[in-house]
């Protein structure tokens, strides 16, 4: 018999050690070397029978390179053909992570279900019966999507040869495992190793993949860090749970850029595309309430109006109670200092609590100027009318500092029928009569005069 080969993998990022260690040297993390079984094959091919031709690649001149093979496939979604940057490209590797139960399988299925080719969905995770009763949740038709449950690569690429998709959809890279490796599945040496093979079926054939992968505690693609590196294009699903918007967003896309976003709306039956998500982000009211203000964001390369609230009571404690959902708590506590010290409010006795409505995260720094205004408005309980946004961002010193792309966030608003938008002064802005009111400020003083 053969003897068994070892070797000790970081479970954090990969890295290879001859012997064990209590801390690896590469991303200095504790106690994540573990030791894996490792065998290496005559020849891993993704082929049953290795009927390989030994190609042998030759330089060609830039411009005789054919790039027709880059077609790409529609995928009948404009978010996500959007994000990939106009569809999927043949034989490309697509891995799409996410926090568990946020919505990966049912985007993939739906897609599957929708995609006029032939589609293999291949899971590890859930039985044919399981996947049946979701698909008839959100699409009962798909006829031309099978479904395999099945771990062993070689086993699934031996339905593939039988079946020849167009595009093969893996529920997760981390259930897979290959004959090739023996150590078990999830293990890093796995995913490196049926990732491996996968690549080589999609490069080989020209089909492409997508690839579910699980995330860790903080937020990373689970499994070595070399998995990104392998992949075309990593894709992140991300929202909050409680909430139903979803965000898909590029983390890599070696076909197109990584600044465009998807959004999703989570209902009974499956993910709804969210075309015009301002309009839905932003909620209706009758009546103005105060420590309401709407802020003019840019997420990727979209113009999103989003909602800001605050409300400001007078603290219980001695310590003032901070609390920020959805915004940087570090960036709240600044602009209250910077309110504290140059627009002369005293917010140290009292609690701050603020939230983006809707579940999303966001960092885009043109929201400071509708924070700010939105802590005044509770603070004074005054109403801010509905019809005013924000968007710019505020300095240490209370100056309000110009955003990037402003015009195309005073196009958004205007198309929604805001009647007014307070920008800073130093934004320079080549519009032609604009319907809406350009409110010129430059620092956060100029502001109370408006809205106190
Ligand atoms: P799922 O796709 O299983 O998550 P993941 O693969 O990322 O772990 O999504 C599960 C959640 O989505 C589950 O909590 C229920 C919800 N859901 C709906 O709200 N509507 C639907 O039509 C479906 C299929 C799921
Ligand atoms: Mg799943």
């Amino acid at each position: 018999m053969a003897k068994v080969k070892t070797t000790f993998f970081c479970q954090n990022c990969g890295a290879q050690y001859a012997k064990w260690q209590g801390q690896c040297t590469s991303c200095k993390e504790w106690n994540t070397i573990a030791e894996e079984v490792i065998q290496k094959p005559e020849k891993s091919s993704w082929k049953t029978q290795s009927s390989t031709t030994k190609r042998v690649s030759k330089p060609l001149k830039i411009n005789e390179i054919d790039t027709s093979q880059e077609a790409r496939l529609n995928m009948q979604d404009e978010e996500l053909n959007r994000v990939l940057g106009g569809g999927m490209v043949n034989g490309s590797l697509t891995l799409l992570g996410g926090e568990p139960g946020i919505g990966k399988s049912t985007l993939l299925l739906q897609i599957a279900l929708k995609l006029p080719y032939k589609t293999l969905y291949v899971s590890g995770e859930e039985s044919q019966k399981q996947i049946k009763m979701r698909a008839q949740r959100i699409n009962p038709n798909g006829e031309n999507c099978y479904i395999l449950t099945e771990t062993k690569t070689q086993n699934i690429f031996k339905q593939i040869e039988s079946v020849e998709p167009d595009i093969v959809i893996i529920d997760s890279i981390q259930t897979l495992h290959s004959d090739y490796i023996e150590s078990s599945a999830g293990s890093i040496s796995q995913i490196k190793e049926c990732t491996t093979e996968l690549i080589k079926f999609a490069k080989e054939t020209s089909t492409p993949v997508l690839l579910i992968g699980h995330i860790t505690k903080d937020g990373h693609i689970a499994g070595p860090k070399i998995l990104e590196h392998m992949v075309d294009t990593v894709l992140q699903f991300e929202g909050d749970r409680n909430h139903v918007f979803r965000i898909l967003r590029a983390n890599k896309n070696r076909f197109g850029s990584t600044n465009e976003l998807g959004i999703y709306e989570m209902q009974g039956s499956g993910l709804r595309e969210v075309s015009n998500p301002s309009e839905i982000l932003i909620s209706e009211k009758d009546g103005e309430l105060s420590g309401n203000a709407i802020a003019a964001t840019i997420e990727g390369m979209r113009p999103l109006m989003i909602e800001v609230q605050a409300l400001v009571s007078t603290a219980v404690y001695g310590t003032p109670q901070r609390s920020a959902t959805g915004f940087n708590a570090k960036r709240l506590n600044m602009l209250l200092a910077v309110l504290e010290k140059r627009a002369g409010f005293r917010l140290g006795a009292k609690d701050v609590f603020l939230n983006i409505t809707g579940g999303i995260t966001v960092d885009d720094p043109a929201i400071d100027l509708a924070v700010v205004a939105a802590i005044l408005s509770s603070n004074e309980d005054v109403d801010l009318p509905r019809d005013y946004c924000f968007a710019a961002e505020v300095g240490l010193s209370g100056e309000i500092r110009p955003v990037q792309r402003v015009e195309q966030r005073i196009l958004e608003a205007e198309k929604l029928g805001f009647s007014t938008i307070f920008v800073s002064k130093y934004n320079k802005i080549s519009l032609l009569k604009p319907k809406i009111k350009i409110q010129l400020i430059s620092r956060i003083e100029d502001l109370t005069s408006f809205i106190i």
